[in-house]
């Protein structure tokens, strides 16, 4: 997949790792759609970089979302690259005897159900292209869960074998299924957590990503997701007591 030309739409594009996806694929030349909720951030990474354009969106609610695609299909009809990057996590536990269901709903509802959507709609869109690509940013927690964030790590395993069975029904498509796994990268989602656990930077994780996209590596396993993969087929105890309280 070249990384020149394309019209990307990055959700959650205004911070983190969708903000350096965004810059990176400007960068290479291409157009780049960022959303989120938070207008302050997206206008900023519009403000700094004239390939960057920004549209507020909760791709949760419904009505947003179908907003979003209405407004892509009409002033982007070349739309060639989906990445669906927007993400949240909340650390609870079905022990104690809080209410959750509100953040269940959230991470349900913005990690998974949100993409499967998003990917549903612009899908005749993407078909179009001669060349297109749905990007899923999952996470190592897809492989071994951690203990304080069930839910996130359940959305996560999901969009990881959602990916796979898509990159099957799609393969006779101009369409390629790209999944990017990274373990810990420093962003607001991780403030304050893993100090020496190897964090990386969200611009370190795109270098390896636009690598793998450049070269059609379809699952790209980045830094210690690498380790994890390799630990868990042959230690899988280990790797699970590792990530257990991570
Ligand atoms: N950081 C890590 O160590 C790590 C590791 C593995 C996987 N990941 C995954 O990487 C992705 C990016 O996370 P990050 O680390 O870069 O954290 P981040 O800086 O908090 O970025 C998350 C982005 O998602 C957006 N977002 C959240 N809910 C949204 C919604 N309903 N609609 C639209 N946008 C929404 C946020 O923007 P608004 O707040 O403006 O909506 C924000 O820009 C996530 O899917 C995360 O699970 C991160």
């Amino acid at each position: 997949m070249k990384l020149s030309d394309n019209t990307v739409l990055v959700t959650g594009g205004g911070s983190g790792i969708g903000l350096a996806l965004a810059r990176a694929f400007a960068l290479h030349g291409s157009a780049v759609i960022v959303c989120g909720r938070d207008s302050n951030k997206l206008m900023a990474a519009q403000k700094e970089n004239p390939a960057i354009v920004a549209f507020s969106c909760d791709i949760a609610d419904d009505k947003e979302q179908q907003r979003l695609v209405e407004h892509i299909t009409q002033q982007y009809p070349n739309l060639n690259v989906l990445i669906n990057n927007a993400g949240i996590q909340h650390n609870y536990d079905f022990s104690d005897s809080d209410d959750h269901t509100r953040r269940i709903d959230e991470e349900v509802s913005i990690n998974l159900v949100a993409h499967l959507k998003l990917i549903d709609r612009f899908l005749p869109l993407l078909t179009k292209r001669p060349s297109a690509a749905i990007v899923n940013v999952t996470s190592a927690l897809a492989l071994v869960p951690k203990q304080s964030a069930p839910v996130y790590c359940a959305t996560k395993a999901a969009m990881h074998n959602f990916t796979k069975a898509l990159r099957y029904q799609l393969e006779d498509t101009s369409v390629k299924v790209f999944e990017i796994i990274p373990a810990l990268v420093d962003t607001e989602m991780t403030k304050g957590r893993g100090k020496g656990k190897g964090k990386i930077t969200p611009e370190a994780l795109t270098a390896e990503a636009l690598r793998g996209i450049a070269s059609d590596r379809y699952e790209i396993r980045i830094g210690k997701t690498k380790v994890l993969f390799a630990l868990n087929r042959f230690l899988p105890a280990v790797a699970e007591r590792i990530i257990r309280n991570g």
